[in-house]
């Protein structure tokens, strides 16, 4: 009596297992340090520190064109009379994007290149790449930055954090891969010392990508916070329809 059901189930155990794979397989591969952002966009403080994170350290060189300031009064809730204080440093208006000055020829005079803008950088590297990446460099006097980045090899950013991180040297080690000596990472070594703890640090980058991730996609919350409830009401929908698929093939039977 039951047989037809199975292939609907069947259906419903297939978009579950898609969505759980979907989210597994966002974690890279390859050299570098591999931890979780672990960060909320829910969290509203971190949020407002990472803007102001991302407006003191960042945004002397990277752009978030496609943000106007007064969406941070409104989805961060933070008065517009700190935004503009403390927050505006490259625009007039609040309504206006946070566009920055740097002339795309001297950004090829000094970095070879245009640092990226980053109003879309956590949708396309995701959270946890953007966490390693500000928590990996190290020393490399070869540069001309003179620093390297384990998960960016070659990087042309400077450490613009070194301050608060501290400066640290990359330990590598032979290892065989695949038949072949290879140089692989084996830890960080403290060099000289910031003015955050590393805990401090991590806290630091946490809440600055965490405001990279929700500019990356602002409505993500109310997205994800929506798409469980209509997985909650396919569920009851789902109980419904089997219970009326019943009463209906009682009698036919
Ligand atoms: C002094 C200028 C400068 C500052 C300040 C700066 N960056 Fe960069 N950034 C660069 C340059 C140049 C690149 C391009 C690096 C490359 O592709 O080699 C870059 C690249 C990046 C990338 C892309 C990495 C990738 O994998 O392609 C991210 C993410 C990034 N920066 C984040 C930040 C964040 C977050 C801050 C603030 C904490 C910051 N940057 C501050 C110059 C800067």
């Amino acid at each position: 009596m039951n047989r037809s059901l199975h292939p609907g189930l069947a259906a419903v155990a297939g978009l579950l297992a898609c969505l759980v794979l979907g989210t597994a397989s966002a974690a890279g591969a390859g050299g570098g340090l591999h931890d979780a952002a672990n960060n909320d966009i829910g969290n509203l403080p971190s949020l407002q520190r990472g803007a102001g994170n991302f407006v003191n350290y960042c945004m002397g060189c990277h752009s978030a064109k496609y943000v106007r300031y007064n969406q941070l009064v409104r989805d961060l809730q933070i008065p517009e009379e700190l935004v503009v204080k403390n927050l505006m440093f490259a625009a007039v208006k609040p309504t206006e994007t946070m566009e920055i000055a740097m002339h795309p020829e001297d950004a090829q005079r000094w970095f070879g290149l245009m640092p990226p803008d980053l109003s879309l950088i956590a949708r396309s590297k995701g959270p946890d790449y953007l966490y390693n990446f500000l928590r990996s460099f190290y020393l490399d006097p070869s540069r001309f930055t003179g620093v390297n980045n384990l998960n960016l090899p070659g990087a042309s950013m400077p450490h613009v954090l070194a301050e608060l991180q501290g400066t640290q040297q990359a330990i590598f080690r032979e290892a065989e891969v695949n038949g072949t000596v290879q140089h692989v990472f084996d830890r960080f070594e403290q060099v000289t010392p910031g003015t955050m703890t590393a805990a401090e640090y991590d806290e630091f980058v946490r809440d600055t990508v965490n405001f990279l991730d929700y500019i990356g996609e602002p409505v993500k919350q109310k997205r994800q916070s929506l798409g469980i409830l209509v997985m909650a009401f396919l569920l009851v929908f789902l109980v419904l329809a089997w219970l009326l698929k019943r009463e209906v093939w009682r009698d036919v039977r």
